[in-house]
């Protein structure tokens, strides 16, 4: 029985030294010192054994199960050291590797000019006021003076979603809105998208952007409209741009101008930016029309008032020298970063 024992041990060991996976070390730990093992089965015969024979092989039973024990615990040791190491290995984290590039976004050149210009108003105490783009006819055209017969309201000039609904062709009815809805005074300007029905080329696109601006309040004087807008010129242009006021018409203004400022790249000199002109047109304006006034509850015999409007998509093409509106729309970010 002793033999068999010792035989049991050196097969053991050898299968043990031999596997090299963690699954066949415990396959062989069930095979020789489970229930129903080996080890065990031998011992059961120890019934057989006389009294003095018994505790010699009990012994050595003992040092063989011992044996074994230690043999495949420090296999598995063994084993689960080079697991680790090949883990190790292949997990490697090269930290010299150079990292992926993180895009951060940025504001579209469009907003970057709007926040500008609000930021040139607000520092002359004019708050920020908003309106729809879906605009009621009543606030896009007739409470803002049109007559009955302008071309703008034609269907071929705007997008009308019924017969009271449009897409605002411009934001002047905010001014209607907020002398509407507030108390006077009144000093606000309004940003926003404007729509058209026009076939996009390099200057022309169906969706666009102005700021309006409206002060109302009492003795209000045209005066004051050039101070304003000379001092607003100055900020966003340059110290030395000037305006010029030319007579123009619109129905919600009276006296009405077209206003230019001198051409910021060549200071009035003339050049490619202002096709020669020395002068660039960069918005409407004028003192609001008594009708106006009147259509939102106002009294024009106590109350007067300027407003201007101007073409943002212009101003950013100016300002950053870019030569087709559809280059703004299109999206693509190599255009758009560098701004
Ligand atoms: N709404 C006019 C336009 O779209 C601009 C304007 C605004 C003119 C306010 C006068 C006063 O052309």
């Amino acid at each position: 029985m002793q033999e068999k024992l010792l035989t049991l041990k050196e097969t053991a060991l050898n299968d043990i030294r031999e596997v090299s996976s963690i699954e066949e070390v415990e396959n062989l730990r069930i095979n020789y010192l489970g229930k129903k093992g080996e080890i065990t089965s031998i011992l059961k015969e120890m019934g057989k054994l006389s009294k003095e024979e018994r505790p010699v092989i009990g012994k050595v039973a003992n040092e063989v199960r011992e044996a074994l024990e230690e043999a495949i615990s420090s296999k598995k040791d063994e084993l689960k050291t080079i697991e680790k190491n090949k883990k190790l290995k292949e997990e490697v984290i090269d930290v010299t590797m150079p990292s992926k590039k993180i895009r951060v976004g940025k504001l579209h050149p469009i907003s970057q000019i709007i926040d500008e210009v609000s930021e040139i108003f607000i520092g002359m105490g004019f708050s920020i006021a908003e309106g729809p783009e879906v605009e009621t006819v009543e606030n896009n055209f007739d409470a803002l003076n049109a007559p009955k017969d302008h071309p703008s309201r034609d269907m071929s000039d705007t997008f009308y979603v019924n017969s009271e609904l449009l897409l605002r062709t411009q934001t002047s009815p905010v001014q209607i809105r907020t002398m509407k809805n507030n108390e006077l005074p009144i000093k606000i300007i309004s940003p926003g998208r404007c729509f058209r029905f026009d076939a996009p080329d390099a200057t022309h696109s169906p969706m666009f952007h102005q700021i309006e601006g409206l002060v109302v309040g009492k003795d209000i004087t045209m005066a004051q409209l050039k101070g304003t807008l000379n001092t607003f010129v100055k900020k966003l242009f340059g110290e030395n741009t000037k305006t010029k006021f030319r007579p123009h018409n619109f129905p919600f203004t009276e006296p009405s101008a077209e206003v230019d400022v001198t051409c910021f790249k060549c200071e009035g000199k003339g050049c490619s930016m202002c096709k020669g002109e020395g002068w660039i047109e960069i918005l409407g304006a004028g003192m609001v029309h008594p009708n106006v006034l009147r259509n939102c509850g106002i009294d024009p015999n106590v109350y007067s008032g300027f407003a201007f409007g101007m073409g943002v998509d212009r101003i950013t093409m100016l300002k950053y020298e870019i030569d087709d509106i559809r280059l703004l729309f299109e999206n693509n970010m190599r255009f758009l970063e560098q701004f």
